[in-house]
């Protein structure tokens, strides 16, 4: 149950997280089935990974939005009928949506929730399956702290991964006894595209190395839900305990 990977996908690869964890797994020899929807970025991942470690392990590309939930059931039937051995996957694409536009626009608050939500259950529902009929396979999915409690400023967001990780907690108790691990990935402050229009000052801020160096950690271990860093986890469990009256007066929950 605590084995490495052989062959990986990782859905959203373009992804600074993603692309650090790549490297990481490219490095240790695991075969790379990487999909995102930026074919020209794709391209140059692939490039830098045969340069970093060509002749270490296969690295495949596939071109796909993962914005469509209805489409990618598919997708994963396409990918597991032209890579038989996948073993692992890891689902990290995401996007940071505009909450005033969510709040003023429920077309715009839906596409946050497909793209973040429910993009991601649609293609463990077809990936879970496999892996329960063969027995065997690891799952990580990149959710965020902010799933953990909602906040003024970023509730659709949160709502999102909070769906998510229900989504893998009750995921995880079907699976558990057929072979097949469940890993929620919660990373909190991480200096990456997705947060370039923020302040990252502070000691709370991470790079996107140490953040993929846990999750090819945990994949090798035998957490169920990893706060990256490790902090994170007293800390959100901090803050779940303030009541609901005094939390929503708090500069915290903005
Ligand atoms: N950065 C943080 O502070 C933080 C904290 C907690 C959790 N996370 C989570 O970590 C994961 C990785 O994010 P990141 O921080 O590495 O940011 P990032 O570099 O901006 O990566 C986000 C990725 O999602 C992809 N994506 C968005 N919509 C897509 C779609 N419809 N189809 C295919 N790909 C799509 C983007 O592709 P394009 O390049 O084509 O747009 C991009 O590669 C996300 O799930 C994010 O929610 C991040």
């Amino acid at each position: 149950m605590s084995t490495a990977p052989r062959r990986i996908a990782i859905f959203g690869a373009t992804s600074r997280i993603a692309t650090e964890a790549a490297r990481l797994w490219l490095a240790r020899g695991v075969n790379l089935v990487l999909i995102a929807r930026n074919a020209e970025r794709l391209r140059m991942l692939d490039d830098d990974l045969v340069l970093r470690g060509g002749g270490l392990a296969e690295v495949n590309v596939v071109t796909a939005d993962l914005g469509e939930p209805e489409a990618l059931p598919a997708l994963w039937t396409s990918l597991i009928e032209r890579f038989p051995d996948l073993d692992a996957v890891l689902i990290a694409h995401g996007t940071l949506p505009n909450q005033r536009r969510c709040e003023a626009d429920p077309e715009v608050m839906l596409e946050a929730m497909r793209v973040n939500a429910l993009s991601a259950m649609a293609l463990l529902t077809a990936i879970a399956n496999d892996f329960e009929a063969r027995g065997s396979g690891t799952i990580g999915v990149i959710g965020s702290v902010a799933g953990d409690r909602g906040r003024r400023n970023r509730y659709v967001y949160g709502a999102a991964k909070g769906m998510l990780a229900l989504f893998l907690q009750g995921l995880r108790t079907r699976l558990h006894e057929k072979g097949v691990r469940v890993i929620t990935i919660k990373p909190a402050l991480v200096t990456t595209p997705m947060t370039q229009d923020f302040d990252r000052q502070g000691p709370l801020w991470s790079r996107p190395e140490r953040v993929a160096r846990g999750i090819v950690r945990a994949f090798g271990g035998r957490g169920n839900v990893v706060y990256l860093p490790w902090f994170w986890r007293p800390v959100t469990w901090a803050i779940h305990l303030i009541p609901e009256g005094i939390f929503k007066r708090l500069a915290l929950a903005r």
